[in-house]
This record gives C-alpha cells, sequence and structure tokens, in this order.
C-alpha cells in the first residue's frame, strides 16, 4: 500500500486549516497552501487559536502544540506541494476552480502523488475524470469541526484504484478519526440526511410552524442534538448549504433538495452566518440573537 509521508492541504479556510491541524497532530509532514497571505495568516492564526485552547484547558502539552506547529508549512506556492504523497484539496465548492487546481497540480505532482477532494457535494468521479490519474483520485470527506468530529467519508468512484482507497482509509484512521466507506453519490452518506433535514427546519419556520429559536431548542432537547438545524446552518455557512443544494437539487431533481426561497434570499444578502457575523442568528453581542433579517 502507498505510503504517506508529507501531506499537502490546498486551502486554509474552516474546513482546510482543520485539515491541515489534525494532519501535522498526527505526525505527518503538511504543507498548507493559500491564494493570499491574508487568508493563509488567518488560517494559521485559527490552527493556533484551538492548540492554544488545548494547552490552556490541559488536553494538550505546549511540547506537542510546539511540534504541531512546526509540521506546518504556510505556502502560497503550489509548486511547494511537489514532494507530498497526498494532496487534500479544500478550496471554495466551484467545479470549475477544482479542475484547474487539479490540473495544474498534476503538471507538478508526482504520478503516484493521491488527490484527494474535501468536496461535501460534487462528483468525486467528474472532479477525477479530468486529472491526469483518475485511479489515484479519492473523496476524503470532513466534518466540522475538524478537529473535534471524528467521521471522515473516504469515497471511492469508478476509476479509484484499490491501493488508491486503502491508503486513503488508512491515513483517515491515522488521524485518530472513523471513516466510512462511500459510493460516489452526491452528498455521501451524511449530506444526503443532513440538508434535506436543515432545509426542512427553514420550510417550518416559513409555513409558521414555530419560532427559529423554538424549533432549535425542539431538536436539541427532543432529540439530543447537539445543535438545532438554524444553529447548525449558521454554523456550516449559509453560502455553503445554499450552494450545496444547488448541486443535490441539480443530481436528483427531488423537492427535497431544493433550496427554500428564503436560505435564497439570506445567500444573496450575504447572511452567510457565523462567518458574516449575521444568518438565522446575530453573533455581534455577547450571546446570538434571532436576526433581524428572519425576524
Ligand atoms: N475547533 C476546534 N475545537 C472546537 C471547536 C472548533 N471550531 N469548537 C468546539 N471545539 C471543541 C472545544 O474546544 C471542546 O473541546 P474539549 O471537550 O476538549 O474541551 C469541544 O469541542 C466541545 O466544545 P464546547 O464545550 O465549547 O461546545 P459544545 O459542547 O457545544 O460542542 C460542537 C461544540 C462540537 C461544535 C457541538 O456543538 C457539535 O457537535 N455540533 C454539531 C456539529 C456538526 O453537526 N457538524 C457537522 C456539520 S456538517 C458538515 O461539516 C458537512 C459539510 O459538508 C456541510
Amino acid at each position: 500500500m502507498t505510503e504517506i509521508r508529507k501531506v499537502g492541504v490546498v486551502g486554509a479556510g474552516l474546513m482546510g486549516s482543520g485539515i491541515a491541524q489534525v494532519s501535522a497532530a498526527a505526525g505527518y509532514d503538511t504543507i498548507v497552501r493559500e491564494v493570499e497571505q491574508g487568508l493563509l495568516d488567518r488560517g494559521m492564526a485559527g490552527i493556533r487559536k484551538t492548540l492554544d485552547r488545548a494547552v490552556q484547558k490541559e488536553k494538550l502539552g505546549a511540547a506537542d502544540r510546539d511540534s504541531t506547529m512546526a509540521r506546518l508549512h504556510p505556502t502560497l506556492e503550489l509548486a511547494d506541494l511537489v514532494e507530498c504523497d497526498l494532496v487534500i484539496e479544500a478550496i471554495t465548492e466551484n467545479l470549475g476552480a477544482k479542475h484547474a487546481l487539479f490540473g495544474e497540480l498534476g503538471g507538478l505532482c508526482a504520478a503516484e502523488t493521491i488527490f484527494a477532494s474535501n468536496t461535501s457535494s460534487l462528483s468525486i468521479t467528474e472532479l477525477a475524470a479530468e486529472t491526469d490519474r483518475p485511479e489515484r483520485f479519492v473523496g476524503l470527506h470532513f466534518f466540522s469541526p475538524v478537529p473535534v468530529m471524528p467521521l471522515v467519508e473516504v469515497v471511492r468512484c469508478g476509476q479509484t484504484a484499490d491501493d488508491t482507497f486503502e491508503a486513503a482509509f488508512a491515513f483517515a484512521g491515522s488521524l485518530g478519526k472513523s471513516p466510512i466507506a462511500c459510493g460516489d453519490n452526491t452528498g455521501f452518506v451524511v449530506n444526503r440526511l443532513l440538508v434535506p433535514y436543515m432545509l426542512d427546519a427553514i420550510r417550518a419556520y416559513e409555513s409558521g410552524v414555530a419560532s427559529i429559536p423554538d424549533i432549535d431548542k425542539g431538536l436539541r432537547l427532543g432529540c439530543g442534538y447537539p445543535m438545532g438545524p438554524f444553529t447548525l446552518g449558521d454554523f456550516v455557512g449559509l453560502d455553503t448549504l445554499y450552494h450545496i443544494t444547488g448541486i443535490m437539487y441539480d443530481e436528483y431533481k427531488e423537492a427535497r433538495f431544493a433550496s427554500p426561497p428564503l436560505l435564497r434570499r439570506m445567500y444573496l444578502a450575504g447572511y452567510h452566518g457565523r462567518k458574516t457575523g449575521k444568518g438565522f442568528y446575530d453573533y455581534s453581542g455577547d450571546e446570538p440573537v434571532v436576526s433581524s433579517f428572519v425576524l
């Protein structure tokens, strides 16, 4: 089986920085690439903050934090990924941008390098087909917040070679995660079930079933979910959720995957959840309050 020693992560946003953190924490030399210095700095600062918090809570030693940080190599140059055995893409959920990235990577990396995508909804088959190595391509779908959530969906498509899948599955396990094997069905396992649930919560609110905090409270206290569907939507990002609905609806043509009008309007207005300070809730005060957009 292919041995993974050096890992590349492309994209240092919410998902990419989390993936880079767990990769470095597991002992891999990890190159983190972003397109802009500001985004790179923000991603690295986020990792540092999470590790510092773990040290303060005495869940991590200061020496382990420092060695994890030392294994992280931030860069703006794609060429710095040339020696990686595995490159994980965690950029924006846009097919054209991902095709362009993997095209460039194909010209840089060795033929044996495994390419993986953290896409939550695009087709792994379609991404792999455009690369120079469809048999060395796999989906590695992490969950937010990456350092906390134990699941990784490892997605194989018709072109994926056994060795590629096994190496990616073993890699996810070596991060301390619990991988599951998924076929290349849009939304894989989790988003196929989770996305209609979040959209149904928005539809329930649109139909006047209950207030946003009460729907959240219902699911938290009635089902033991750690957060209700609106809090979760704000946490995942309403832009991300909106993009996923478009891709899932295109694939399945089922109304349950279509964006409710409210989600589309919030997306268009820039109410993207925690990342923009406002979504279903407004996060500008000490405690979140229902956002003026949905009052
Ligand atoms: N980064 C790193 N660590 C974090 C974190 C973050 N962003 N947020 C919380 N944590 C850690 C805390 O430090 C704490 O660690 P400790 O137990 O070692 O002290 C632990 O998580 C619990 O945190 P808190 O006590 O502050 O708060 P909660 O008990 O509310 O837990 C939560 C926070 C883990 C985010 C929990 O609310 C939860 O499980 N929420 C649901 C998350 C979820 O469903 N994620 C999946 C989203 S879907 C997805 O990602 C797919 C995509 O394709 C859309």
